[in-house]
């Protein structure tokens, strides 16, 4: 009789085995549709009936997965979706796609993990792939997972198999995607690395092999820590550009001229997302538990985190200079999500700013082609918020405009035209103007090529 590893293996290269994704979110979703493309029967588990229906009835609700692949995948009966984990009875392979939020401590929140590890151990049968994909510190999937499945009496590596892969999905990216983004792969075992790789290698193009699911982990918090880093760099060069009469964006678009050696971030008005504001707490959680003092993450997660009080400040600056008071202003912001394109608000710098402003007293609404509805609970506004126009003849009406998010969307020469004063956080307003005040640079009046540039 062949070793369940070969058996396993075989199935996977004929596509005869039963591919499971536990969380149909940013990173679940695209995964399973791309497990089904590459002709697996691909189940989605997700607690929220919504998605599950949504994925049945063949709809997508994630911008990057087109409605018409997971149409014709259901056609095929490659892609199903339950919130039952029996179904996990039938399965051969699990990627665990589950949010890794943390707690207002900054401490891990492993509580989904936990459940879902949960949900998969009742039905874990002999022969399984088990492969964590959400973002966590270095030794969950042998300190806290291994164990749980462990707990029904089978062993990771001789009857079931387990591996690290962390999700690299870039939300509103054209060109990388998930099937084009190289992945990193780290297992128990030499065999259970050899199995994700299988199953990896049979819809994405580049598979990174690692020796350890530690080592896989860890590749995820170095990179998504290295951003976090750098943009706190770059935000405390804008606010030093700002105290000299510098242009911040000036300068890092004339350093990454060098071809060599440096790498462009650019600052804005502080970070946003499901991963750079989190992950990194995530590893500094567990190097605290070492005993290691981890003080870039801190460092940088102090100065971004300090860049929506700057934002604030630099409307009370703007609005000085038309000798009105953020107390009472109407102010309009353009952009909630955390980043252009795309309709995410995790963690999103929109949120603070408003609630900072409106501590000032001013009158707070918002325009986003992404984003219809900011709930009460999702600002400190204490009630919904409607997404207004940002079009013709609908902006004049609001004493500042604060561009939060450069969608491409917005018709910035109309809002050049028609406002009375903006706030550019992410230097979307290219030309110089005197209504305009950008981050991390001199407000046109007062800087040499400003004055040349509007003269
Ligand atoms: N969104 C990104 O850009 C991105 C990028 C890289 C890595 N990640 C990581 O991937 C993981 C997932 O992120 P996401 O953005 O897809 O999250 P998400 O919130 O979009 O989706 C998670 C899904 O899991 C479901 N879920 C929660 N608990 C569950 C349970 N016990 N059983 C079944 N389903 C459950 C939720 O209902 C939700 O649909 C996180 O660890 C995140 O850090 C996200």
């Amino acid at each position: 009789m062949a070793a369940a590893v070969d058996t396993l293996r075989d199935k996977i290269r004929s596509r005869k085995a039963r591919a499971g994704v536990v969380g149909l979110g940013y990173v679940g979703l695209p995964l399973a549709v791309e497990l089904a493309k590459a002709g697996f029967h691909a189940t989605g588990i997700d607690l929220d009936e919504r998605k599950v229906q949504s994925v049945n009835d063949g709809r997508s609700y994630i911008p990057d997965v087109p409605t018409a692949d997971v149409q014709a995948l259901r056609a095929k009966g490659l892609l199903d979706a339950t919130t039952d984990f029996a179904v996990v009875k039938d399965l051969d392979t699990i990627n665990i796609c589950v949010p890794t939020p943390l707690r207002k401590t900054k401490d891990p929140d492993m509580s989904y993990i936990v459940s879902a590890v949960e949900g998969i151990a009742k039905y874990l049968h002999p022969g399984m792939l088990i492969i964590l994909e959400s973002t966590t510190y270095p030794g969950t999937t042998d300190e806290v997972v291994q164990p749980m499945l462990e707990a029904t009496g089978l062993k990771a590596g001789v009857d079931f198999y387990l591996a690290f892969s962390p999700e690299r999905v870039d939300p509103g990216n054209p060109t990388f995607q998930t099937h084009n983004v190289p992945k990193v792969v780290g297992g128990f075992t030499p065999n259970c690395s050899m199995l994700a790789k299988e199953l990896y290698g049979s819809a994405i193009d580049t598979i990174v092999p690692v020796s350890s699911t530690r080592v896989a982990e860890m590749v995820k918090l170095l990179e998504n820590t290295f951003r976090a880093v750098n943009i706190g760099l770059v935000n405390e060069l804008a606010l030093m550009c700002d105290r000299m009469n510098i242009d911040v964006w000036e300068v890092v678009d004339a350093a990454r001229t060098k071809p060599f050696g440096f790498m462009a971030f650019y600052p804005g008005p502080g970070l946003g997302g499901h991963c750079i504001p989190i992950d990194p707490f995530y590893l500094s959680w567990k190097a605290k538990q070492t005993g290691f003092d981890p003080r870039f993450i801190e460092l940088a997660g102090h100065i971004n985190a300090g860049m929506p009080h700057y934002v604030a400040d630099k409307v009370a600056d703007a609005l000085n200079t038309r000798r009105k008071a953020v107390n009472g202003s109407s102010i309009l912001i353009a952009g909630v999500a955390y980043k252009r394109d795309i309709d995410d608000m995790r963690e999103s710098p929109a949120m603070d700013v408003m609630g900072l402003l409106l501590a000032r007293g001013a009158k707070i609404s918002y325009a986003d082609p992404y984003v219809p509805v900011v709930h009460a609970r999702e600002w400190s506004g204490g009630h919904d918020l409607h997404a207004v126009d940002m079009t013709r003849g609908n902006i004049s009406q609001y004493d500042c405009v604060v561009v939060i998010t450069d969608h491409r969307a917005f018709d910035y020469q109309t809002l050049v035209a028609e406002a009375d004063l903006i706030v550019d956080t992410r230097n979307a307003i290219k030309e110089r103007h005197p209504h305009v005040f950008r981050l991390g640079a001199p407000h046109a009046a007062h800087s040499t090529e400003g004055k040349a540039a509007i003269a």
